[in-house]
């Protein structure tokens, strides 16, 4: 019997198969979930997207196109979900974004305001708009899961903007949990060790990070995407079942060292 059997709910992220969300859904299907998914609207970005999930054996996907930055689309979506399907149990959101002329060591002080509004849009807000309207479809109750990284406490070079906006993710992961717990809802965050994805390479000096973090963790290693999905799984699954407004890391114990 699987963790996750019975259990539907969305995974928002999936670029191809490298992104973290890849994983995710790797091991929710594992365990027994039903994965419902998005994709960036743009032609390109369903092939790619479509493709991923393709590798995952997953007959007839439901794959819909979301921009998290449109109210409109958050709305069709969720809506789309309701009327297919009723209810949903689970939500993984594995999004962000900052433009990446801006994610160099020794930029960050001159952030536009424009570059901060919009990282903080895209990779923050975007986890409370998509947590209320999965709440809508969660009648008995859920559970969701953010993607956060360590630059969101600590200030890691190249990172920048990001930093910010993941900060902001997991306060607003604790606001969402107060917000959502009377209705058996739970709200978590990991956070990530570094892995090799699209998005990841926006970032100066990643390289550097990965080599860094081999040397310097406990497990003298980088994560892999099954390390990250395998807690994605527990943090949706019922072992979680007194877990939330947590930020749990997945970093091979990086983030424990002082030195
Ligand atoms: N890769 C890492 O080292 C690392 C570490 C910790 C946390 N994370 C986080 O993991 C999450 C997933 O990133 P990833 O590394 O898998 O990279 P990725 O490039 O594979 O995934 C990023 C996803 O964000 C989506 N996205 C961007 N703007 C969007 C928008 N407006 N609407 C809808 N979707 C949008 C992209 O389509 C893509 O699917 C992000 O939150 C990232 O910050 C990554």
């Amino acid at each position: 019997m699987g963790l996750m059997d019975s259990k539907r709910g969305l995974v928002v992220g999936i670029a191809n198969d490298h992104s973290y969300a890849y994983f995710i859904a790797e091991s929710l299907l594992r365990h027994g979930a039903q994965c419902l998914f998005t994709h960036l609207p743009g032609e390109k970005m369903l092939r790619r997207c479509a493709k991923a999930i393709g590798q995952l054996s997953v007959d007839d996907p439901w794959l819909e196109p979301m921009d998290a930055g449109s109210d409109a689309d958050l709305d069709a979506v969720f809506d789309k979900i309701g009327r297919d399907f009723g209810s949903i149990d689970f939500l993984v959101h594995s999004i962000a974004f900052a433009d990446r002329e801006w994610l160099e060591a020794g930029k960050f002080a001159a952030t536009p305001r424009e570059v901060f509004a919009q990282a903080l849009d895209i990779s923050a807000y975007t986890y409370m708009a998509m947590a209320e309207r999965a709440a809508k479809i969660m009648p008995d109750g859920g559970a969701m899961v953010a993607m956060s990284y360590y630059g969101a406490v600590k200030a890691v070079p190249g990172y920048n903007i990001m930093g910010v906006a993941k900060a902001a993710l997991e306060s607003a992961t604790r606001y969402l949990a107060a917000d959502l717990g009377p209705k058996n809802i739970r709200v978590n965050t990991i956070s990530g060790g570094p892995l090799r994805t699209m998005s990841a390479l926006a970032v100066g000096g990643f390289s550097q990070i990965l080599e860094w973090v081999e040397k310097k963790a406990p497990l003298r290693r980088n994560v892999t995407g099954k390390d990250v999905g395998e807690t994605a799984v527990y943090l949706l699954s019922d072992l979680a079942s007194g877990v939330t407004g947590q930020n749990i890391y997945v970093d091979c114990g990086y983030s424990t060292m002082g030195l």
